[in-house]
């Protein structure tokens, strides 16, 4: 039988396999504004901080294989530190099938434990699956961000949602 995906807090053998997701996701051209993932190194650097600092990432693993990640990072100014921002992902074989869901709700859980009581983010508007997974998880639509992003020359609106812990 094929073993259940299981969602884990980032840990520093994660890197290279979510450098790999990341990147996967990212040449897609269509869901993350990035189009390829940052070097190994960086990575590296990024996730050693995340692990140092506890933070709010999560790493969805069938295997060994890191196939989707989700992370919400709070801002550093004082008025604005309990908001934080959220980033996720799914190796395409792996969507539609509630890991999504379960990778938010271990981040939602977190980062309401750590006093983040605002999560924002903004997703492609024509991305329907992303916007209907977190409206089920208690986001609302803020505001449309016209021609927010753009890929080999054309442009796509996309939509600011926030969660509030206590709203
Ligand atoms: C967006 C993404 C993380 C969602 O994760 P997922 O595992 O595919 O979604 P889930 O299977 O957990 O779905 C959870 C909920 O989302 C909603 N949903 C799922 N597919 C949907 C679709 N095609 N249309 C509308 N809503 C949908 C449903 O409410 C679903 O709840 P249900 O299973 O109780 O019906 C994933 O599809 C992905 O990585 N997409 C590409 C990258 C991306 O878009 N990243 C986000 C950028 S902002």
């Amino acid at each position: 039988m094929k073993p259940a995906i299981t969602i884990n807090p980032v840990a520093l053998h994660h890197a290279s396999g979510y450098r790999d997701c990341l990147d996967t996701v990212a040449r897609e051209k269509r869901y993350l504004a990035q189009i390829e993932a940052l070097p190994l190194a960086r990575i590296e650097g990024f996730v050693a901080d995340s692990v140092a600092q506890d933070a709010v990432q999560f790493m969805a693993l069938d295997g060994d294989q890191v196939v989707g990640w989700a992370d919400i990072f709070p801002a550093w100014a004082h008025a604005v530190a309990h908001t934080g921002r959220l980033g996720m992902g799914l190796l395409p074989a792996y969507r539609s099938q509630g890991t999504g869901r379960r990778l938010l709700q271990a981040c939602i859980n977190k980062a309401t434990a750590k006093g983040i009581t605002r999560i924002v983010l903004e997703v492609r508007a024509d991305n329907h699956r992303a916007i209907g997974l977190y409206t089920a998880l208690g986001f609302e639509h803020e505001a449309l961000m016209r021609h927010a992003m753009r890929f080999d020359g054309q442009y796509f609106d996309a939509v600011q949602m926030a969660r509030l812990a206590d709203g």
